[in-house]
């Protein structure tokens, strides 16, 4: 059964809330530094598109995004967003300047790195990819280890295996010529990846 944070955009985003705590709105402010002004923009792995609404809309970028999850595509048109479902292990990428992943690499472990190279096939500039490398299946919060293995959703194919910040930077050790920037978060919870499409 598809864990219960994947079945409406608010539960999601409560329980991205809880988890972060007091850094959720400072995980956004780190990584919006990094989105342009107009850019032309594909976020995959959008969820509940609160990144684009409440940061990017007022960038006007040229916004879409993607998701395998039906119920967060259907929300996001909802609020007039361009969206639409896409598998990324199946599904063919469109192509964008920028292509933008949030707090889901892991979902691809052990195929990460080949995600990563369809990614930069599939941009013209640059492609941002920020991974959590805080572990919250192993929280001592009983209900945030609760939350983090809800995360692990086995019907979106999630490995259940998580980066830390070694795992993260060896697989990253394959890109190093394309990447112009690595940035942690005070909170060493995040690390934003920037690399270049060429
Ligand atoms: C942990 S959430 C991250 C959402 C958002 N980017 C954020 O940081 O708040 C991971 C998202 O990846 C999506 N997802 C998982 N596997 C996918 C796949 N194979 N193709 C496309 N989206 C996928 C899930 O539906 C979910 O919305």
């Amino acid at each position: 059964m598809q864990s219960p944070i994947y079945w409406h955009p608010f539960l999601y985003q409560s329980a991205i809330r809880f988890t972060y705590g007091k850094h959720y709105i400072s995980r956004y402010k780190q990584l919006e530094k990094h989105i342009p002004k107009h850019a032309d923009l594909l976020e995959l792995c959008m969820g509940d598109c609160f990144f684009y609404l409440n940061f990017l809309r007022q960038k006007q970028i040229n916004y879409k995004c993607a998701d395998i999850n039906e119920v967060f595509v259907k929300a996001a048109k909802q609020k007039q967003i361009e969206a639409f479902q896409l598998n990324i292990f199946t599904d063919d990428i469109p192509t964008c300047d920028y292509i933008l992943l949030q707090g889901s690499l892991s979902y691809f472990i052990p195929h990460e790195k080949q995600i990563i190279q369809k990614l930069l096939v599939a941009c013209r500039k640059q492609l941002i990819i920020s991974e959590n490398i805080h572990n919250l299946s192993n929280s001592r919060s009983p209900i945030k280890s609760w939350i983090g293995e809800k995360f692990s959703a086995p019907d979106f194919g999630q490995s259940k295996i998580k980066f830390t910040k070694e795992t993260l930077t060896k697989t990253f050790s394959d890109f190093k010529s394309r990447i112009v920037c690595w940035e942690e978060s005070p909170d060493n919870k995040e690390i934003i990846i920037v690399l270049n499409a060429n």
